[in-house]
């Protein structure tokens, strides 16, 4: 099962991350200079993805622009002579192929999925949720795509959550088949603490069959009332092979403003243009000095 096809569901409100998601979209947020959105797009491409599908609603043009060539600017960089910021303006248009669909009515994670049928056809496709951003080795989109093409399944990207926060989550029952990858039989968004089937939670990357679309269809709206991926995923394991991955990196859930400023600070810490400035800065804020 080749994956070159991956579907980014990016038409949530944000409301977690209000005001400033009234007129800019969370996946448009910088960490430290790039938005929250472009890392993701980063990981497809090096996963082997070609084509990306970014489900958008009418208040997110704001993607569309940073993914396209902006002639003005561009003209203005070539006149002063300032190429090397020419070619990273250029970068994020040139990086994949993007297309876009909006979700005219926000009505939940599987629904928006449920907007990618078209694109995708009969392939097995990666969905990357616009608002987590992963750091590991290995592209954590590649580990869920190398574990598909092993075991001829579907795969969920896990790690183990504490039990005071897996109530947020979707927890999920697990066998164990190897190192690292677990055989999914059932699993429950946002569990009470009696439904809890283990610390096991699906974090924002998966790769699908296009079995899910004809489930996703006849899937009635459930937990807040929206049609939700897992109770797709739910019946989709149920009735072919689905792996879990306990993948090897870091996620930052930066649609809510801890995630952001863990990422911002982090990325920061990373880039050479600031880190030692910032650590500097942060070292004096610690010790009181300013
Ligand atoms: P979230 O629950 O994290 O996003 O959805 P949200 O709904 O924007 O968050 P809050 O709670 O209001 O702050 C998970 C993913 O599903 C997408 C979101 O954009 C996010 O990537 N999503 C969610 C859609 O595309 N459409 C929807 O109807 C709901």
């Amino acid at each position: 099962m080749k994956v070159k096809k991956a579907v980014i569901p990016a038409a949530g409100l944000g409301t977690r991350m209000l005001p400033v998601t009234k007129s800019i979209p969370k996946e448009m947020l910088p960490i430290v200079d790039k938005p929250a959105i472009a890392y993701i797009i980063e990981e497809a491409v090096a996963s082997g993805i070609e084509d990306i599908l970014i489900i958008t609603n009418r208040a997110k043009s704001a993607m569309e622009d940073y993914f396209d060539y902006a002639p003005e600017l561009e003209a203005n960089l070539l006149r002063t002579g300032k190429d090397e910021l020419l070619e990273i303006a250029r970068q994020p248009a040139d990086n994949a192929n993007i297309y876009y669909i909006r979700q005219k009515e926000t009505l939940g994670l599987g629904h928006a999925v449920l907007r990618a049928k078209g694109f995708v056809g009969d392939e097995p496709f990666a969905v990357l949720l616009g608002d987590d951003i992963m750091v590991s080795q290995t592209p954590v989109i590649k580990q869920l795509i190398d574990a598909t093409e092993k075991f001829g399944a579907s795969a969920v990207g896990v790690q183990e959550v504490s039990l005071d926060v897996i109530s947020r989550y979707c927890s999920l029952e697990v066998s164990p088949i190897e190192n690292s990858i677990y055989k999914v039989t059932d699993m429950i968004e946002k569990p009470t603490p009696q439904q809890v089937f283990s610390q096991f939670a699906i974090l924002g990357r998966y790769v699908l069959t296009s079995d899910i679309f004809p489930i996703l269809e006849k899937t009635p709206p459930g937990y807040g009332g929206e049609i939700q991926l897992t109770d797709g995923l739910n019946t989709l394991c149920k009735q072919s092979d689905m792996v879990a991955v306990d993948f090897e990196g870091k996620r930052y859930d930066t649609g809510n403003l801890e995630g952001y400023l863990e990422a911002t600070i982090e990325f920061a810490l990373k880039d050479a243009s600031v880190n030692e400035w910032l650590k500097e800065f942060i070292k004096n804020k610690a010790n009181g000095l300013e």
